[in-house]
């Protein structure tokens, strides 16, 4: 059987996932939520290891006893944005950053090496990385920092293949918070078939839906004028 861990296990994309992986394969599912962690933990081939992905000390300890992965997803992520960029919020910056971007390094540092030779590693960023977006100067950063990373580790990782995943808007407890309109928002079955898909296809872009997605790829290629013109629609 397969071994598979997933950060970001106890809820929405990742809770999907972990469901998805534990029909066939054995999954540690990562998460800080005790709740979800003890109904994870009753699911078959589920181990549940508690974990903050901002404490290298957590992750380390939670992990110790894992030998080899065949799979390494990390999905944990939280969003806030900035509703002042004249009155900058230094402290929501440096979370957003932590919990994004400094986490991956984190994780990195303890896992990557329990990764099997023809293992994967799957980082989940997210579509914000593509545009910079109103209010999303913490979250686009920590997010177009994050496909950096997986895609520089592409080039460097000789014997592990490297996914990138850019989900659009996925209905989840994350996105449930947002207070603007989700344009061809999925569900978290959706986004679970499309990643999963996408992993067995050892594809280094994931990025759906692709209605969404194709847009935004194509307006990334635009003079930033361009955007920088249409955003200010957006934002009204
Ligand atoms: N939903 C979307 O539209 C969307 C779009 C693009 C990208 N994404 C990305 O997809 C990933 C999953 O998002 P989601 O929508 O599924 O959100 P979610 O339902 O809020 O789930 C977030 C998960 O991350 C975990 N997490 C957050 N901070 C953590 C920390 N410090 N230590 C350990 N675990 C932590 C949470 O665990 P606990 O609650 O147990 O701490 C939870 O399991 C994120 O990286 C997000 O940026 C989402």
């Amino acid at each position: 059987m397969k071994r598979v861990l997933i950060t970001g296990a106890t809820s929405g994309i990742g809770r999907g996932l972990a469901e998805h992986y534990a029909q066939q394969c054995f999954v540690y599912a990562c998460g800080r939520n005790d709740k979800a962690l003890e109904d994870l933990a009753r699911k078959d081939n589920t181990i549940a290891l508690k974990l903050d992905v901002t404490e290298p000390a957590s992750i380390a300890s939670a992990c110790q006893h894992i030998e080899t992965l065949d799979i390494l997803i990390l999905n944990a992520g939280n969003c806030e944005y900035i509703d002042d960029a004249k009155h900058f919020d230094g402290a929501l910056f440096k979370r957003v950053i932590e919990a994004n971007l400094l986490s991956l390094g984190y994780c990195l540092e303890t896992l990557l090496p329990k990764v099997k030779a023809s293992g994967q590693l799957v980082i989940v960023s997210s579509s914000a990385a593509f545009l910079p977006l109103p209010r999303a100067q913490a979250y686009g950063a920590s997010k177009a920092g994050a496909s950096y990373l997986a895609q520089s580790l592409a080039v460097d990782l000789q014997d592990i293949d490297v996914s990138v995943v850019h989900p659009g808007f996925v209905k989840t407890p994350l996105t449930a918070k947002n207070d603007f309109p989700m344009p061809m928002a999925v569900s978290v079955e959706q986004a679970t078939k499309a990643i999963t898909k996408g992993i067995a296809k050892r594809r280094k872009d994931i990025h759906f839906p692709k209605r969404f997605t194709l847009i935004l790829k194509l307006l990334q290629l635009l003079p930033v004028n361009v955007w920088l013109f249409l955003s200010k629609g957006i934002k009204r």
